[in-house]
């Protein structure tokens, strides 16, 4: 069972057991993103980022078989249209140099979807509007907590 608890118009919610929960807060993410399609995922090693990320992407009709993004940092992958989805891992970048060497502008700031993994490596790069998603985990349970930008 999931369920969701708004805390205010800006920040929600969710607590998940098990993975197909996570079709809520994929859900309000895909909603709430149209405009802003930058969405940084913060949570320790294990939270469920790429997992949470994975489901967003089957939602939005992407058909590639999603990998792990170990040992890479940037993926793309193709919505049925053609249009791109980037997912960024910046767990191994040591520097912010790195995120410049790799070009993050050209997908932080492409207007199309752009799913970041560890942003907190990238802090004073992100796009003031990103939304923020952060994945606490406590036993079995995740809570997930979704702000949008102000
Ligand atoms: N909501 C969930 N409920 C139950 N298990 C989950 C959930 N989300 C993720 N998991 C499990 O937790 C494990 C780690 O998930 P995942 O790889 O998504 O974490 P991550 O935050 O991306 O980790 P990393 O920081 O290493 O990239 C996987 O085995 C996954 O199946
Ligand atoms: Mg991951």
């Amino acid at each position: 069972m999931s369920s969701r608890q708004p805390t205010s118009d800006l920040t929600s919610k969710f607590t998940s057991q098990c993975p197909d929960d996570l079709i809520h807060p994929a859900t309000y993410i895909i909603k709430h993103s149209e405009q802003h399609k930058v969405v940084a995922f913060y949570g320790q090693l294990g939270a469920g980022k790429t997992t949470l990320i994975k489901v967003i992407c089957k939602m939005l009709g992407t058909e590639d078989v999603l990998s792990s993004p170990t040992f890479s940092i940037v993926n793309e992958y193709r919505l049925t249209g053609g249009n791109p989805i980037f997912h960024l891992d910046f767990y191994r970048i040591k520097s912010q140099q790195e995120a410049f060497d790799l070009g993050y502008e050209q997908y932080l700031f492409s207007n199309y979807y752009c799913f970041i993994e560890w942003p907190e490596k990238i802090s004073n790069l992100l796009p003031p509007d990103c939304m923020k998603v952060f994945i606490d985990v406590s036993g079995n349970q995740r809570t997930i907590t979704i702000q949008q930008h102000e």
